[in-house]
Formats: C-alpha cells, structure tokens, sequence
C-alpha cells in the first residue's frame, strides 16, 4: 500500500472528499490518465485500487507488468493519493466504509455494474477515452511482431531463392 499523502483536504472542512476507483491499469496508457486526473477532479482524495495478479488471473486476465510495477505506476502520479490491491469483487463495500469514500468512479464500460453501492456512496461512470486500451495495444504489438517475422521469413525466401539460382 502506497500513501503520496498529497491530498489537498486542508481546502475541505474535516473529511476530505474521497474518491475511489478500481482497476487493472496494465502498459499506463493515455486512458488511464485521463480517468485517474478526472476522477481527482471531482474531489479532494483519490484511491486506487490495482488488480493483483492473483484477482486478475480469477479475472482471465494476464498484465505484462506484475502487481507491483503497475502499484508504483499509480502511486507516482500526482493526481494519486493512494494506491491499494484489489484482490476480489466483494471488497468494494468495504473499502467504501473503511476509507469514507464519497464517490465511486469507473468508465463506462462498467456502467450499471455497481448501481448497488449506491446504497454507500455515489456511483459515477465516465466516458472513456476513445480509441486506446491495453487490449488495443497488445494487439498492435502482437501484430508488429508477425510483421517483423514476416519482414524475416521473406528475407530468408529471397536469400534462398538466389541460392538455389546459382546451384
Ligand atoms: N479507461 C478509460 N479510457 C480508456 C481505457 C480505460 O477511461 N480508453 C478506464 C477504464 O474505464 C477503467 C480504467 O481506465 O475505469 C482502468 O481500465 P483498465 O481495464 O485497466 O484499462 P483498459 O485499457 O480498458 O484495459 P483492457 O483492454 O485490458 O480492458
């Protein structure tokens, strides 16, 4: 657990205006960026929960960077005051009551997924930022690769057919 102890509560009166979220935050792209510097917005405190390995493997999920590197990612931005695990699906009520969270915030293609906790806190869901996710960027990676292997394969075609020209 990582604490920048930034938070700007001394503008608030007692309690600071907590926001919290959830997710896996895998290759720190632009999207991220703009939901975490959002979400800070719309309060004085926010909380990151980071998917740990083992919840994202309960998930189907497998991050390129382990738990700990996408913790220190979290934790280094400005806009984040502190970064937790989340480790199942059932801790969010708990987290809400433990650290006085005002409002639960996550992108849209959550949205009605946690309508429950509203019981607790208020429940916002923000618009993603088109055109960018972890999915998006592996695949596009994946496929620089099979281009660098094909790029490869018809060099090595070529070489050959030169050879078998001479014999
Ligand atoms: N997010 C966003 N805009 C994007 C991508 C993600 O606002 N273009 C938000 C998600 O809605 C979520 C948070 O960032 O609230 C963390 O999302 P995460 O699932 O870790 O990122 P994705 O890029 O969506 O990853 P994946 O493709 O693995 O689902």
């Amino acid at each position: 657990m990582t604490d920048n102890n930034n938070n700007n509560s001394a503008i608030s009166s007692s309690h600071p205006k907590t926001v919290l979220t959830y997710g896996t935050f895998d290759l720190f792209h632009i999207g991220h960026l703009k939901m975490l510097q959002r979400l800070k917005a719309m309060g004085d405190k926010l909380i990151v929960a980071v998917s740990t390995d083992e919840f994202n493997a309960l998930k189907g999920k497998r991050s390129v960077y382990s738990y700990e590197e996408r913790a220190a990612i979290i934790a280094a931005l400005s806009c984040v005051d502190l970064v937790i695990p989340e480790q199942s699906w059932e801790q969010k009520a708990q987290d809400i009551q433990q650290y006085q969270v005002d409002i639960f915030g996550i992108g849209s293609d959550w949205k009605g997924k946690f309508d429950e906790l509203a019981d607790l806190c208020q429940v916002v869901y923000l618009d993603r930022t088109p055109s960018i996710s972890t999915t998006e960027v592996k695949r596009a990676l994946s496929n620089l690769d099979s281009d660098k292997i094909k790029q490869i394969k018809d060099g090595l075609d070529s070489v050959l057919s030169i050879v078998k020209a001479i014999e």
